[in-house]
């Protein structure tokens, strides 16, 4: 198969913010015990920060977290997480129905953050709490002393502000599942006067409201609508969450879950302009697409989980290949809108739906998912070019008519460095691309990262449940190769980088995409030596 593209230096569709490579924490199954935090595991530090976690989230270069939920700040007490670790209450989480002892909190999160190198993104809670404990939370992170909850924090060992800058107002509350859910307008409403009080506190924070759960909820978008015209002045983003799968077990469907993507961001954009003009506002509503991954494997397992635990095992996804190629895809969408999604977050970091898994008396290992982000977050930073694309298609029940090729282009300018992103969706036909690159004179290949399935893996891997590392390979299957601390599934395929590149014959790129692929093309212009 053939397919054509053509990207012009000049047709820029906007900067990426680093934020776009975003991720989240939740007090949820073993996100944080036994996965970020566990103070007997032998990588642990003094306070219980598991090393091999924070070498491969490092290796990954997350620039955000968001922490504590996701569903379990709507019932969080932030109160019951500062303080000595063990005078802290014991408490029942009711959105996970775990035990939640509170031995990691927000002092916690936020040194973790230090180390990982990332911006915390805190959520407050809208559910059982309010405007209150919202501004009172600011005023113990971020304002400097001399007041009974500034000097709390300092007697916590924090004697400058934290200064937090980017806030959650709420989570998910148009959900029937969230306790304190509330209408369109209660919630905007609560999210304007939260708002409000919070800046009195901190003027320089941002702020994000909620968008609805994920598209299908039926209010989906009056809430939106009903929303940001209670808050458009007082906030700087809305957030999205979306969540794909292969319930149905339709494998072309899954892979092009993209597509799902790129209509409800271009819907939520729509809303917000219209709200933006209905208001006559000269403000442009930015996007925080705070919640995205693949999803689907183990909901109906976690069903059977024992309530009342501390760190069950739940949502603990074991990603396949597909998965892999269609979170590609999902990040080659989000490129293609950096102009208004300036924030995003892989939902969740570790042992939840997550790139990174642990083992309680072992390592910590890379799935599947890991290596798409891995490469987006490395080399997706820069200026999001505006790629064309002519690709032979499929039918889709959901989706219409598909691409085979879905890509996006991303220019850092001062590195000298263009990458180009690609997915090959077809399971049986290799594509050959046809790139047109305006304004890349004497530019060239210089490493294409090939991620593509290994047809014995490959076959159904999106319907079966995948083996733990540690366990055998099956005859015939590959056994991981290199030096890799960590490791995807057995029988996977690693990224490997190939060795026939192509050149640019004038203006024009011919490379080949194998089935089923993932890949990143990465140029130098003339004058730059890797
Ligand atoms: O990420 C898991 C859960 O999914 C979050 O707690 C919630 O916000 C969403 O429904």
């Amino acid at each position: 198969m053939k397919a054509r593209a053509g990207i012009d230096r000049a047709f820029r569709i906007g900067e990426v913010d680093p934020r776009l490579f975003g991720s989240f924490v939740e007090h949820l199954g073993r996100a944080v015990y036994g996965g970020i935090y566990q103070p007997d595991h032998p990588s642990a530090d003094a306070r219980g920060f598991r090393g091999d976690v924070l070498a491969l989230v490092r290796e990954l270069g997350i620039p955000l977290v968001r922490y504590p939920g996701g569903n379990f700040v709507s019932s969080f007490n932030w109160e019951d997480s500062v303080g000595a670790p063990g005078d802290r209450p014991t408490r029942l989480d009711l959105a996970w129905r775990s035990v939640e002892p509170n031995r990691f909190g927000l002092q916690e999160f936020l040194s973790w953050c230090g180390e990982a190198g990332a911006q915390p993104m805190l959520a407050v809670n809208l559910g059982t709490r309010g405007i209150d404990a919202a501004r009172e939370l600011v005023e113990y992170c971020n304002f400097p002393s001399g007041t009974r909850l500034s000097d709390l924090r300092r007697s916590h060992g924090a004697e400058s502000p934290y200064g937090v800058e980017l806030w959650c107002l709420g989570n998910e509350m148009d959900g029937p599942w969230q306790v304190g859910q509330k209408t369109a307008r209660e919630y905007g409403r609560l999210a304007r006067e939260s708002a409000k009080a919070m800046r009195l506190v901190d003027p320089q924070l941002e702020l994000v409201a909620c968008g609805s759960s994920y598209p299908a909820m039926p209010s989906f978008p009056r809430w939106e609508a009903e929303v940001l015209d209670e808050c458009y002045d007082q906030v700087e983003y809305l957030s999205l969450h979306s969540y794909y799968g292969n319930e149905a077990g339709d494998r072309m469907e899954y892979l092009a879950a993209a597509e799902g993507m790129d209509g409800f961001i271009r819907s939520v954009r729509a809303v917000c302009d219209f709200v933006k003009a209905d208001k006559r506002s000269g403000k442009t509503m930015k996007l925080a697409f705070d919640e995205w991954n693949v999803w689907y494997h183990t909901k109906a397992e976690d069903r059977h989980e024992a309530p009342w635990q501390i760190g069950p095992r739940l949502l603990e996804e074991h990603y396949t290949f597909d998965d892999a190629l269609v979170v590609g895809s999902l990040l080659i969408t989000l490129l293609r809108h950096a102009d208004r999604v300036k924030i995003a977050c892989m939902a969740q970091l570790v042992n939840v739906i997550a790139p990174i898994m642990t083992e309680p008396d072992g390592p910590a290992w890379r799935q599947t998912t890991f290596y798409p982000f891995l490469h987006a977050s490395r080399y997706g930073r820069g200026i999001s070019l505006d790629l064309r694309v002519e690709s032979p298609s499929y039918d889709t029940k959901t989706y219409g008519s598909v691409p085979y090729l879905t890509a996006a282009a991303v220019l850092d300018e001062e590195a000298g460095e263009l990458a180009i992103f690609a997915v090959n969706r077809s399971p049986t036909e290799g594509l050959e691309l046809d790139l047109g690159l305006s304004g890349f004179a004497g530019w060239r290949v210089f490493e294409h990262i090939e991620y593509r399935a290994d047809h014995a893996a490959a076959r159904g891997a999106s319907q079966s449940r995948q083996s733990r590392p540690g366990e055998e390979a099956a005859p015939g299957q590959e056994l991981p190769e290199g030096d890799v601390p960590g490791r995807c599934l057995p029988g996977r395929r690693l990224p490997e980088r190939r060795s026939d590149l192509p050149s640019l014959q004038g203006d024009r790129l011919v490379a080949g995409l194998a089935a089923l692929s993932w890949n990143v093309l990465r140029l130098s212009a003339p004058a730059r030596s890797e």
